[in-house]
């Protein structure tokens, strides 16, 4: 299918690759005679949540209907089947990427993360607000990589609620494929990591895009990933990628929204930054998925979402009750924005000031406290 409007169907692997990550039980396809006219899939998923236990959830993906059958209620239905059978293997979460922001919400799904797309046109002109301790730098090739860096992922998003686990699989066909669709005409992954004594503690992944304007040096480097298990390592990284000589204009689609960059230089306008929509989630099990996270701030709250009434009460920064209620709710959402807030990425009281949250102004503190992450949530994987 070409609905992204990449080759990747004219990969020679392609086929076997898809097969390996996406189970055959779980993929769905609609035929007009014997052609597949649209298709989605589900990839299961590991979601790390506020605290840092792992959430299972049913990762909707490969949604594509063909422009001659738009329009016709194909989305609809792949979106039935997929939903039937994520609540039929016990599912308490879903999580999408969505092309465009318009389409999920009406199924269920609010956005729980969001990501920076970083242009910087000229890093030379960036000015260090102050010195500051940096790691050792050192250069790998993609084996090393391949051994390394799922390691090294692992430890820095370990409370990164919004981030997922990576299995081997994933990490073989999705971060290290190498695919022609992928590249977009740049350079391989070059991977670099920052070492702190004997440990690494954290790694950028970047291609080059080679330029010149006038006889002068106007390479592009794109970073691919850039995680660390700290600020000063995060810092080391930012140093790298911003001083690789003939490669002045430097990029991110996908930077996590309290990155340290735009803290460590004095001219942070020289950073275009446009903030992206990235996971998006619906909470399918409200029970199990408030169980599994932590709260920041003790308290009780009574919400509604859809006909049902939640009592929450969180004692010691866990869930110690949550269950339906017959007493009236102090809060009404939709399961959307029940997604939305599930990861602690935006407090009640804005998505109440956006009118999508109903009830007065004690009961939304009330529940900013309880429900907002410290740590900011952030995805770092589009599937
Ligand atoms: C997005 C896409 C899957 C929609 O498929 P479709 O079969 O035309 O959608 P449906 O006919 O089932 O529409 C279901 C509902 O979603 C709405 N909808 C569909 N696409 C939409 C879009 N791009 N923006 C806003 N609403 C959209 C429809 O209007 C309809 O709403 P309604 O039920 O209130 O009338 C299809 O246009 C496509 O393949 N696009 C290119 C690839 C892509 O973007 N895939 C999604 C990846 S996350």
């Amino acid at each position: 299918m070409s609905a992204f409007g990449d080759d990747r169907d004219a990969d020679p692997n392609g086929p076997e690759r898809t097969r390996a990550l996406l189970p055959r039980a779980q993929t769905w396809a609609a035929f007009d005679g014997t052609t597949i006219v649209a298709t989605a899939a589900t990839i299961d998923h590991g979601l790390i949540v506020p605290g840092g236990a792992v959430l299972p959830m049913a990762g909707l993906t490969a949604v594509m209907v063909r422009p001659t059958h738009r329009r016709r209620g194909l989305l609809r239905e792949l979106m039935r089947r997929h939903q039937d059978d994520a609540r039929a293997r016990g599912f308490a979460i879903g999580g999408l990427w969505s092309s465009e922001a318009s389409i999920y919400g009406r199924f269920g799904y609010g956005l729980a993360t969001e990501g920076d797309v970083l242009e910087i046109p000229d890093a030379r002109t960036l000015e260090l607000a102050a010195p500051r301790e940096l790691d050792e730098l050192e250069w790998i090739d993609e084996p090393t990589a391949r051994a390394l860096l799922p390691a090294i992922y692992a430890r820095s998003v370990a409370l990164r609620p919004g981030a997922l686990v990576r299995s081997d699989l994933w990490w073989r066909e999705r971060r290290f494929l190498e695919a022609p669709f992928m590249r977009g005409g740049a350079s391989l992954r070059r991977h670099v990591l920052a070492r702190r004594g004997g440990t690494y503690v954290g790694y950028v992944q970047y291609r080059q895009r080679p330029g010149w304007s006038d006889g002068l040096p106007a390479g592009k480097l794109e970073i691919v990933e850039l995680v660390a298990v700290d600020a000063r390592a995060e810092a080391t990284l930012w140093q790298l990628a911003l001083h690789v000589d003939l490669f002045p204009h430097v990029s991110w689609w996908n930077a996590p929204v309290d990155d340290v960059l735009a803290w460590s230089v004095t001219n942070s306008r020289q950073i275009r930054r446009r903030r992206n929509d990235g996971l998006w989630l619906r909470v399918e099990d409200v029970a199990v998925a408030l169980a599994a996270r932590t709260f920041d701030g003790d308290g009780a709250v009574r919400f509604a979402v859809e006909d049902t009434t939640w009592e929450l009460v969180v004692e010691g920064g866990h869930a110690v009750r949550c269950a339906p209620t017959t007493e009236s709710a102090e809060l009404v959402m939709s399961r959307a924005t029940l997604g939305a807030l599930y990861l602690g990425g935006v407090p009640a009281s804005r998505l109440a000031r956006a009118n999508l949250i109903a009830g007065s102004p004690e009961a939304l503190r009330r529940a900013d406290r309880m429900f907002v992450s410290a740590v900011v949530p952030w995805c770092p994987e589009l599937f």
